[in-house]
């Protein structure tokens, strides 16, 4: 996937507003989904923008005029279905880790979660999926995070979008605030390794956001129901 030129960049987000769509992110509250989330009104290419979450972010300003909040039960989240109606493209930065939920939290969160919101999404009208998932995502994996990653993926593209794209990010470079030594340690190293070579093997959480925001107002390709973007096509794509 190439770099798009600033003026290219441009006319594809002027047609886009023109169609004056609406999206619905998930995990907006998160690393990447909040970066998503400031470039998305910092653009201003949706007419209305729906967050849902477990739990509602302090959003006050004019910035935030178009954006509503749906506070869900993931637990129960057919009884949530309203709050899926209505909306042409859909985020997914949903997830959690082993260590903070348990294994089986994790793959309640970052797989069943995550399938639930696509199906009811597509129920609601959503056309394009956009999914953040992560570098090795693999169903047949004998970890556990890789397959439930790969398992999560096979089950979103098997809920039928007319477009599904799927973001595998390799570390994700930011400034995280909740403590996860290991993935501190990571990121100090990714981030010596990321000067020398950028796209090898971490992405800044913006270049994600970014990048999620410029495929979108690209038109799909022609017959290509499901698209995945690995660590250097996002970086690609997701340069300022
Ligand atoms: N960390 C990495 O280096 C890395 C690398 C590649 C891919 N990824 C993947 O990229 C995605 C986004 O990562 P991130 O680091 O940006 O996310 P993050 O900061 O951990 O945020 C995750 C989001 O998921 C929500 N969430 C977590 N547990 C939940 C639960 N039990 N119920 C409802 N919502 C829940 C969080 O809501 P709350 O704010 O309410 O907790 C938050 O909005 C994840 O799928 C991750 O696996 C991560």
């Amino acid at each position: 996937m190439a770099a798009l030129k600033p003026e290219e960049l441009k006319s594809l987000e002027e047609r886009f507003r023109e169609k004056n769509q609406t999206c619905v992110i998930l995990g907006a509250s998160g690393e990447t989904g909040k970066e998503l989330l400031a470039e998305i009104l910092r653009r201003q290419l949706f007419s209305k923008v729906t967050l849902i979450g477990r739990r509602k972010l302090n959003l006050e300003g004019p910035l935030y005029t178009n954006v509503s909040q749906e506070l869900v039960n993931f637990e129960k989240l057919d009884e949530s279905a309203a709050a899926f109606q209505g909306h042409d493209i859909g985020f997914c930065c949903l997830g959690t880790t082993k260590a903070k939920a348990g294994a089986d939290g994790f793959v309640r969160v970052d797989r069943d979660y995550v399938e639930h919101s696509a199906t009811l999404a597509k129920a609601g009208g959503c056309h394009h999926f956009v999914l953040q998932s992560t570098k090795g995502a693999d169903s047949s994996s004998r970890f556990l995070y890789l397959r439930v990653k790969g398992e999560a993926e096979a089950r979103v593209q098997a809920v039928g979008f007319d477009r599904c794209s799927i973001f595998r990010p390799a570390v994700l470079l930011c400034d995280r605030q909740e403590s996860r030594p290991g993935e501190w340690m990571a990121r100090k190293v990714f981030g010596v390794v990321a000067h020398f070579f950028p796209t090898a093997l971490s992405v800044p959480t913006e270049a994600v956001a970014r990048a999620m925001i410029n495929l979108v107002v690209m038109p799909g390709e022609e017959g290509q129901k499901v698209e995945v973007l690995e660590n250097a096509a996002i970086h690609a794509l997701g340069q300022a």
